[in-house]
């Protein structure tokens, strides 16, 4: 039987489609690239924001119409699956099962009753081994980066936010599964890990998360080691210096801020004040330069004056984000921020986000201008040169990099590489070989 993947989402989701994968994989399915080709289709769902949700209702009803024409088991899974659980039914019955966040492992079974004329399967359960999958059976996408779960949930209660309800309550992964994948992936060719939880500077699973970087680092043949994604509460000082300290920590640091006004800040229940967030930054010390920073804001929050909002184009400029993802804050079934009164006009909202983004280009713009002219290793993401004549590639603070290499020149997948960088735009910088 033949199966499709469609995923919306974080990393966390990307990752979870790849542990999906290859559940169905070792059950004998075979997987397809094509919608076309799939008896089964499975979509790995995301509601962070309204948008997300609307995307999988649109592409649920796309799906209907093509059951109507040939057979075709539909499951949903992620967090709109586990937020809405049995609900989903009614408001798509060509839906045949659906499955939580935590249990995954289930879908075999789910799959079998499903193909067993079973109307509705449900599993929507939080099973107690759900952040213990084996790791040998995860099915990677052919990306340069391995990703691999450390911790799952999150004991957070912002009250915007759908993840602590949707992905459950912290549960951190048992270090020796972590280091044992790690081993597997440096075997299986990785020279890049990228270490995800929902928050993960709070791991507890026989270490703490500065020591478990430092044990992920020692794994010989492991190059790079990304982490997404951090609360600023649990940034602490030991963590700081554990990340500028490590020489293959990837030198990007991304924490959410949200706002720059205090009152903002303590009505989503972020648990800290702009200062203290800046206090926490500084922890870096001098890695401060060497690292690239990046933060989220949500804006338009129910009560946003014009003030909050100057507020947060001041943290802006105090901080000088290299780069950062801003949203307009979308209201959340089951989330307490709902109560609050949300009167800003649409319009208003609208421009403070364009204000802000804006702003973010130019000084995306001028923090890439200044590594014109550096050398810089960079990991090529590409198996050959595009169409335009250039390799694919990345540096450590996560840039996207153009390279040049000339004609010839074959450059190895999943490498680094030693570049000059000649140009720099606000999505890519250009390089050569160095
Ligand atoms: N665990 C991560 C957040 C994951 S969600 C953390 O705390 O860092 C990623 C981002 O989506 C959040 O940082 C926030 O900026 C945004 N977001 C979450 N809920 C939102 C909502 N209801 N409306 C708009 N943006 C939201
Ligand atoms: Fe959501 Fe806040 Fe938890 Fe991040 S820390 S996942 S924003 S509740
Ligand atoms: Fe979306 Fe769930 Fe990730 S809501 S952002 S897929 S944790």
């Amino acid at each position: 039987m033949k199966f499709y993947i469609e995923t919306w989402g974080c990393q966390m989701n990307d990752h979870d489609s790849e542990k999906l994968s290859g559940l169905l994989l070792r059950e004998g399915f075979e997987a397809v690239s094509s919608l076309d080709d799939a008896e089964l289709v499975l979509l790995n769902t995301c509601s962070i924001r309204e948008k997300a949700v609307h995307k999988v209702y649109t592409e649920l009803g796309r799906l209907r119409e093509l059951k109507q024409q040939r057979p075709l088991i539909i499951g949903v899974t992620g967090c709109l699956a586990q937020q809405e659980k049995a609900a989903l039914f009614k408001r798509a019955p060509q839906i045949d099962f659906v499955l939580g966040t935590m249990a995954l492992q289930q879908l075999p079974r789910l799959v079998e009753e499903a193909l067993a004329g079973r109307r509705r399967v449900i599993d929507t359960g939080e099973y107690p081994d759900n952040h213990l999958f084996p790791a040998e059976v995860t099915q990677r996408r052919s990306t340069a980066k391995a990703l691999v779960t450390i911790m799952e949930g999150c004991n957070h209660a912002c009250t915007y936010c759908v993840v602590p309800n949707t992905r459950g309550a912290e549960r951190s992964r048992p270090m020796s599964d972590i280091l044992a994948e790690v081993r597997l992936m440096v075997e299986q060719g990785y020279r890049e890990i990228e270490l995800l939880g929902q928050n993960v500077n709070s791991y507890h699973g026989g270490c703490s998360f500065a020591e478990l970087l430092e044990l992920v680092a020692e794994v010989k043949g492991v190059e790079w080691i990304r982490l997404t994604t951090s609360h600023p509460m649990n940034f602490t000082r030991e963590l700081a210096q554990a990340l500028v300290t490590n020489p293959k920590v990837a030198p990007f640091l991304h924490l959410p801020i949200q706002s720059g006004s205090n009152a903002v800040l303590r009505r989503m229940l972020r648990e800290y004040t702009v200062e203290q967030y800046l206090e926490r930054l500084a922890y870096l010390g001098e890695g401060r330069q060497r690292f690239a920073l990046s933060t989220d804001f949500i804006v338009g929050f129910p009560g946003e004056t014009d003030e909050d909002f100057e507020a947060t184009m001041l943290v802006l400029e105090t901080v000088q984000f290299d780069t950062s993802f801003s949203f307009l804050y979308s209201p959340r079934p089951a989330t307490p921020a709902l109560r609050l009164k949300d009167d800003i006009p649409a319009t208003v909202k609208l421009e403070r986000l364009t204000r802000l983004q804006q702003r973010q280009k130019e000084l995306t713009q001028a923090s890439n201008a200044r590594l014109v002219g550096r050398e810089l290793e960079v990991r090529i993401e590409s198996h050959g040169p595009t169409e335009q004549g250039h390799w694919m590639a990345r540096t450590g603070q996560w840039q996207n990099v153009h390279l040049s290499a000339g004609k010839d020149r074959q450059l190895t997948f999943g490498s680094l590489a030693r570049t000059r960088i000649t140009y720099a735009g606000p999505h890519f910088l250009g390089a050569e070989l160095a």
